[in-house]
């Protein structure tokens, strides 16, 4: 198995990315590309292609580990995926997902999670749900020293409060309150948000509005940046594609079809074949079955 050697005179793509690279390609109109990653090998395929940043999103506990929803998602699954991304990826922004109940029952219990993010997790920021109602969480964890990126719109840990996956910021009322929370969230001090399916205009709107890069999931085109769970956009994951995912490959089906080969092969004997055993000299051979059978008369 090959390993990366760190290597000062790195090609471009990796570079070590960072919360001012962010900033930066706001301001040069450059897009954000983001995606979740969860594992070893899936981080070292999104450093190799030189994505910006790596969300170890809760979204695990759905497309990895089988939960209906992410509210069951521990510290302890997020830590554990977190650590397997971070021996992958190298040059992307790390961030690491908050998961439900780490940072809603105390500011100080808020802040030694998000500091377990980096010390254990080997993350470099950290992202949690929601707006207004978080600001003292948040300026604590950046007082930390840990960067904080923002999640405004749908935010599934409160699938229960919302009823639903369904869009937000659909009235006057609902539109200003996210807008209003993205300005909280800038003055708070977050380096980046996400605005998770909300209505394109008025995403492009806040975009518009706040310095900070706004990082779109079902956001429109006009975010700063975008973001994808990393099974949906691969069609790994086979149980429900949300509207705006674009499926740039059918992994599931790929999986099934290489499971139905594998079975057939078996079933008929054609896999094993030679080229994939190992072989005893034939000279070896004969002297084995020789002593077995001197053993045999002992
Ligand atoms: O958990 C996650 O993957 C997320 C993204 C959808 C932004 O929060």
């Amino acid at each position: 198995m090959s390993t990366i050697a760190p290597d000062a005179n790195l090609p471009a793509v990796y570079k070590k990315k960072t919360i001012q690279n962010f900033r930066q390609k706001k301001e040069r109109g450059e897009p954000i590309a983001m995606l979740t990653g969860y594992d070893y090998p899936t981080a070292l395929a999104l450093d190799r292609v030189g994505i910006d940043a790596i969300l170890v999103g809760d979204s695990l506990g759905m497309v990895v580990l089988g939960y209906e929803n992410t509210v069951p998602v521990t510290m302890e699954e997020m830590l554990h995926h977190c650590r397997a991304v971070a021996r992958g990826a190298r040059s992307p922004l790390l961030i690491g997902d908050m998961p439900f109940m780490s940072y809603q029952v105390s500011v100080e219990m808020a802040v030694s999670n998000a500091g377990r993010f980096l010390q254990e997790g080997g993350m470099h920021a950290v992202k949690l749900e929601g707006g207004r109602e978080r600001l003292d969480t948040i300026r604590a964890i950046i007082s930390g020293g840990i960067p904080v990126m923002g999640h405004l719109g749908l935010t599934p840990q409160s699938i229960h409060a919302l009823g639903g996956y369904h869009p937000q910021g659909r009235t006057t009322a609902a539109a200003r309150r996210i807008l209003e929370d993205a300005l909280f969230l800038e003055e708070a001090g977050c380096f980046s948000l996400v605005l998770e399916s909300v209505p394109a205009r008025l995403a492009e709107f806040i975009s518009k509005r706040i310095s900070i890069p706004t990082i779109g999931i079902g956001a429109g085109s006009g975010c700063d940046g975008q973001v994808l769970v990393v099974h949906d956009m691969l069609g790994f994951f086979d149980r429900f594609t949300p509207k705006f995912v674009k499926k740039y490959a059918d992994l599931h089906g790929e999986m099934q079809r290489a499971f139905g080969e594998y079975i057939s092969d078996v079933v008929a004997r054609r896999y094993p074949s030679r080229e994939h055993t190992v072989e005893i000299p034939e000279k070896e051979w004969q002297l084995f079955l020789g002593e077995i059978a001197v053993d045999k008369h002992k």
